[in-house]
C-alpha cells in the first residue's frame, strides 16, 4: 500500500532564494526500506522536510505539486499532529535529547501528548528493549555513547509509534561502532517489525544489504530510484557516494551488467568462475607484463545462488525477473 506520494513537487526556499528541489515524483510503500543518497546541497533534507511538514511549516519555502502523507497534505497539517505518523531523528543526537535520565527522556513525548501512566510505562519499556537500552534506563542520558544516544532519540521517537520512520543523517556523527548499533536497530525495526524507514546517509556501504530501495538526488532532482543492485550498476558515484569495494571490482571485469552484486556473498556466487589476472605494474626488461598471481573464486560450498532471497514485499515476478538477471550474470 503506498503511504507516501509526492507528484511534480517543487520546493523554492525563499531566504535566500534557492530552488532545491524540482519535478520530484515519488512514491512509498508501507514497509519499505528506502535509502536516500546524493552529494551535499542536492536537495535530501529538503526532501525529508518537505514530507514531515517542517517544510514549509517552520522553515518557510514555496512548496508546490501534490504530496500526500497518509491521505494528509502535510502543508495543510500542524507539525505536531503529522509528527504521530512521521517520526524524524536527525544528526545530532544531543539536540533530540531533553531529559537527564534514559527513560524520563522516552517518556517525555508521551507526556507531552497526555498518556496515561500504565500505557506510558508500557510504550517506554518496549521502545528501550528494542533499542537495546532498557538495562541503561537508569542512566544519565550525558553519559551514553555517541552511539547509544543516537539510539535513544530513536527510541524516544518509536515509543510514540509512528508509522514511518524518518532518519536525516543519523550516523554523521558517530563512530564506526555507533554507526554499527543504528544500522543494526534499522534492519531489525524494518524486518521484524515491518517499520517503514526513510533515510538519508552517506555512509551506503553497510546498509545496501538490506534496504529495497535507493533513491539518488542530484541537484534537486531524482536521478535514480531503483531497487539497490540495479541502482549500484548504475553508478552511484558521480552522486558523491562511495559504492561497495566488491561492486568496483565487479564493475571491472562485467562493466556491461545492470546487476551488480553488493556484498561480499553476493560476489562470490555471481563471479564464481571468475579469473582475475593480477599484474604487477613495471614494465619487465623484456617488455612483456608479469603476471604475478591469479586469483580464481570458487562458489563456496553450501552457498545457494543465484543470491539470496529478497524480501517479503517484492512480488514474485520481480523476484523471478531479478533471479533471471543474476543467472545470466553467473
Ligand atoms: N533554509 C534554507 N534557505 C535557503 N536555502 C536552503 C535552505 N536550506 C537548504 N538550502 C539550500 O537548498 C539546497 C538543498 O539543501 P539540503 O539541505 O536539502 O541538501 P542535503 O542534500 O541535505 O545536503 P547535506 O548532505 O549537506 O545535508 C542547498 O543548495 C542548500 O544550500
Ligand atoms: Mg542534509
Amino acid at each position: 500500500m503506498k503511504i507516501i506520494e509526492l507528484q511534480n513537487v517543487f520546493v523554492r526556499y525563499l531566504q535566500p532564494y534557492k530552488l532545491a528541489l524540482r519535478e520530484i515524483n515519488l512514491s512509498i510503500e508501507e514497509g519499505e526500506f528506502v535509502l536516500l543518497v546524493g552529494r551535499t546541497g542536492s536537495g535530501k533534507s529538503t526532501l525529508i522536510n518537505t514530507i514531515n511538514g517542517v517544510i514549509p511549516n517552520i522553515i518557510s519555502a514555496d512548496v508546490r505539486g501534490r504530496i500526500s502523507v497518509f491521505g494528509n497534505d502535510p502543508r495543510k497539517m500542524p507539525v505536531y499532529r503529522l509528527s504521530l505518523d512521521v517520526g524524524t531523528v536527525y544528526q545530532v543526537p544531543e539536540s533530540q535529547i531533553f531529559a537527564l535520565v534514559v527513560e524520563d527522556d522516552v517518556a517525555f513525548g508521551l507526556e507531552n501528548r497526555g498518556m496515561p501512566p500504565e500505557e506510558m510505562r508500557e510504550r517506554v519499556r518496549e521502545a528501550l528493549e528494542l533499542a537495546g537500552l532498557w538495562h541503561k534506563r537508569a542512566h544519565p542520558t550525558f553519559l551514553l555513547s555517541g552511539g547509544e544516544k543516537q539510539r535513544l532519540a530513536i527510541a524516544a521517537i518509536l515509543a510514540l509509534r509512528p508509522k514511518v520512520l524518518i532518519l536525516d543523517e543519523p550516523t554523521s556523527m558517530l563512530d564506526a561502532v555507533g554507526t554499527a548499533e543504528v544500522f543494526s536497530l534499522l534492519r531489525k525495526l524494518n524486518e521484524e517489525r515491518g517499520v517503514t524507514i526513510i533515510m538519508a546517509e552517506h555512509k551506503v556501504e553497510k546498509v545496501l544489504g538490506f534496504v529495497d530501495r535507493v533513491v539518488a538526488i542530484d541537484n534537486g532532482t531524482i536521478a535514480i530510484d531503483d531497487e539497490p543492485h540495479r541502482a549500484v550498476a548504475k553508478g552511484l558515484s558521480k552522486f558523491g557516494v562511495e559504492e561497495p569495494q566488491i561492486a568496483t571490482l565487479h564493475r571491472m571485469v562485467k562493466p556491461e551488467d545492470g546487476y551488480f552484486p553488493i556484498t561480499v556473498e553476493e560476489f562470490l556466487e555471481v563471479d564464481r568462475d571468475l579469473k582475475i589476472d593480477v599484474e604487477d605494474g613495471g614494465p619487465r626488461p623484456s617488455g612483456e607484463p608479469a603476471v604475478v598471481g591469479q586469483l580464481r573464486i570458487l562458489q563456496i560450498p553450501g552457498q545457494r545462488g543465484p543470491y539470496p532471497q529478497r524480501r517479503r514485499h517484492r512480488d514474485t515476478e520481480q523476484l523471478g525477473g531479478e533471479r533471471r538477471g543474476a543467472q545470466r550474470l553467473g
